[in-house]
């Protein structure tokens, strides 16, 4: 069975309404909760007091309408009375201030207090649940992430640095801490990189975002030991929060867990976007796809309008299920949409569920109704496909972590300018997985790297391995600037990555945003011929080829007529270095070419807000067509497919698709089984 849910929050809906909403779920096809994952004052309503009862019952309705739960592990908000009597369990944030109580997400990850009182929770929840058999997997707290800055995280970051430096004359020489006399000489003496004390060491502040995002493991860790141990039949998850979150490096994360999910809301109150980049979120699904190179679940799918103080527009008919086909259309093998109700009470009283505020059901519920019947039907053909891609776009949380400490140029945003690169392959309808830079690349046609600013030995060699065997990579600025404790490498940039780019940056120039400069491609190519000298600013690196040709050359400024892009053969592969950032003119000719040269083909031909992606059940190929604009629109199709989502005529040919309409196609090559 596809699992097909809600987020279901019994401990803050009176128990009278719990059996109509277990019949209106069943109704809609929900076969799955997530709940508890903010229940700790009512699990443990005083210190070593539990009480499981009204779970317990909240189970069996929902057990008795044939829907299973995911637990949440209640973490991320501790108990008023824990937090009366050990305020120090509280986060510091960046400027040294110990966040009050009052919200939540304000706990201390390596406060070994903490760790205590979680491990109790966890254990007796696990211990009561464990044989239920209602429940069948965890969530691993809520949306982990942000950092701390108290006393207890520095203690904690001072081991973390023994354990990776070994002496303080290693760590000294990796910071170069005689830069401004902050040579140490005993552990103690290191400090945390608050935002009050100004611009940090770079190495310093580095380890620390590092440390911090283990520290965020290791919690996690601690629970995940407990809950195999006591659970073994169950999974494990934690809620991700997309491409875009950068505090915490997502792969270690997701490392130890069975399954990655995560919460996608195209428009909550803070954007109010009438129109949600589905690019972007079509990159947070990949990434979290990418993860553990695994199909994964939506854990929170926008299920109404989203709201705090502010509340945002109502998504319009068809959003809903539109938004959440895209998840399924990337990968996705679980449906869990936040939330079920909307809560009266609260910071989100205005964060709408299925059902309103009166609990009645209305044009939400209804949507996803038409939506559960469907997936009731096709669900199990998808589930467990998989989606093949033949590009990788690498992801560097070291890059992304070095690029907040300094961020080089303020125009620059690493998320901004990977959301640009991966937008030209989008456009085209190509597959991309988002991997980590130690990944194993072998089996990928062509490899992005967007401004991979932290390189290590091994990472210089995974790349070199990739390309010699074959592959296409391609480097954009500011890449190899870095070595692993954050120091700017003595060598000629991109550093470790020359050899493997046949070219030196000889200088580079950080422009304002009012000075831009131009590029021409000079290389023999249809598709570069027609891009018309792409507009490029920001970062201009000027290049010194060694034995790499030349693809481009700026037009303006003094570095008129020198190359700007290059192209190396390497192996039997060869590298791109992009020496400068550019948007769509000067990304969508380059990626049309390499796309050309790999001979990789798009899914389909569509128009401009059409998306079409596809997954393979085995030699079964399902094809998603998902129509984000307002109009109907028709599109060829190649072959013979039949309609997964209704009963219709075998499609050929032409296939229109309503506004906000989805697409669900199995292809079918017998044409009298179409
Ligand atoms: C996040 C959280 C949820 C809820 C929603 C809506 O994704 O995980 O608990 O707060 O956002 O704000």
């Amino acid at each position: 069975m596809f699992p097909f849910g809600v987020d279901y929050y019994p401990d803050q809906t009176p128990e009278k309404y719990w059996e109509t909403d277990a019949r209106l779920m069943q109704e809609a096809g929900i076969n799955v909760v997530r709940m508890a994952e903010f229940a700790w004052a009512l699990l443990e309503p005083e210190d070593g007091k539990f009480e499981f009862a009204w779970l317990d019952r909240a189970l069996a309705i929902l057990q008795a309408h044939g829907i299973s739960a995911v637990l949440g592990t209640p973490g991320s908000s501790p108990p008023a009375w824990l937090i009366h009597a050990h305020p120090d369990l509280l986060r510091v944030r960046d400027d040294g201030v110990r966040i009050p109580y009052g919200n939540r997400h304000h706990f201390d990850p390596s406060h070994p207090l903490y760790w205590e009182y979680t491990r109790r929770i966890v254990t007796q929840m696990a211990e009561h649940y464990a044989q239920h058999p209602a429940v069948i997997g965890w969530q691993i707290n809520n949306e982990f992430g942000d950092r701390s800055y108290s006393p207890e995280n520095r203690r904690a970051f001072h081991k973390w640095l023994q354990k990776r430096y070994g002496s303080l004359e290693a760590l000294n020489a990796a910071w170069g801490t005689m830069f401004w006399s902050h040579i140490y000489r005993q552990w103690e003496e290191i400090p945390l990189p608050l935002t009050i004390a100004g611009s940090p060491n770079p190495g310093l502040a580095l380890d620390y975002y590092r440390f911090m995002s283990d520290a965020y493991v290791d919690y996690q860790q601690m629970q995940v030991d407990i809950l195999r141990k006591i659970c073994p039949t169950h999974w494990i998850t934690h809620n991700f929060m997309g491409f875009g979150y950068p505090l915490i490096n997502y792969f270690d994360l997701a490392r130890n867990l069975d399954l990655v999910s995560w919460d996608n809301y195209p428009c909550d109150q803070w954007r109010n976007n009438p129109n949600p980049d589905f690019t972007a979120i079509a990159l947070g699904h990949d990434t979290m796809r990418g993860l553990k190179q695994k199909n994964f679940w939506l854990m929170e799918q926008q299920a109404g309008a989203g709201g705090w103080e502010m509340i945002s527009m109502a998504p319009r008919p068809g959003a809903l299920r539109l938004w959440a086909y895209q998840g399924i259309a990337h990968g996705a093998d679980g449906m869990v949409f936040f939330r079920w109700d909307t809560c009266r009470y609260g910071t989100e009283q205005y964060w709408h569920g299925l059902l309103d505020h009166h609990r009645q059901p209305s044009r939400r519920y209804y949507e996803i109704k038409q939506m559960g019947a469907e997936i009731a039907c096709c669900g199990e053909n998808i589930r467990g496909s998989k989606v093949k891609a033949s590009i990788a776009m690498i992801l560097s949380n070291d890059a992304r972590f070095a690029f907040q400490i300094q961020g080089n140029n303020p125009q620059f945003n690493y998320n901004a300018h990977f959301v640009d690169i991966y937008r030209a392959f989008h456009r085209r309808q190509i597959m991309v997985d988002v991997v980590e830079p130690g990944a194993d690349l072998s089996q990928y046609q062509i490899v992005v790297a967007p401004a991979l600013h932290v390189v290590t030995e091994a990472i210089a060699e995974n790349l070199k391995t990739y390309v010699s065997q074959g592959g296409t990579l391609v480097l954009t600025p500011r890449s190899g600037v870095k070595d692993a404790s954050n120091a700017v490498v003595e060598m000629h940039l991109p550093g470790l990555l020359a050899e493997l780019c046949g070219v030196e940056v000889e200088e580079y120039d950080s422009l304002p945003p009012e000075v831009k400069n131009q590029i021409e491609f000079v290389w023999p190519d249809k598709e570069l011929s027609a891009a018309e000298s792409p507009e490029v600013g920001i970062f201009c690196e000027i290049l010194s080829p060694t034995t790499a040709q030349i693809l481009a050359l700026y037009k303006q400024d003094y570095y008129q007529g020198r190359p700007a892009i290059t192209v190396n053969p390497f192996g039997l592969g060869k590298t791109v270095y992009v020496g400068t950032l550019g948007k769509e003119t000067l990304y969508q000719p380059l990626v049309n070419w390499l796309l050309e040269i790999a001979e990789i083909q798009g899914v389909l031909s569509v128009a401009e807000g059409i998306e079409v992606t596809e997954r393979w059940q085995d030699e079964q190929r399902i094809l998603f067509i998902l129509n984000h604009t307002t109009q109907n629109k028709i599109l060829p199709l190649p072959g013979h497919w039949r309609n997964c989502l209704e009963d219709s005529a075998p499609l050929v040919g032409l296939a229109s698709i309503p506004p906000r309409g989805v697409l669900v196609l199995a292809e079918s090559k017998d044409e009298n089984q179409a």
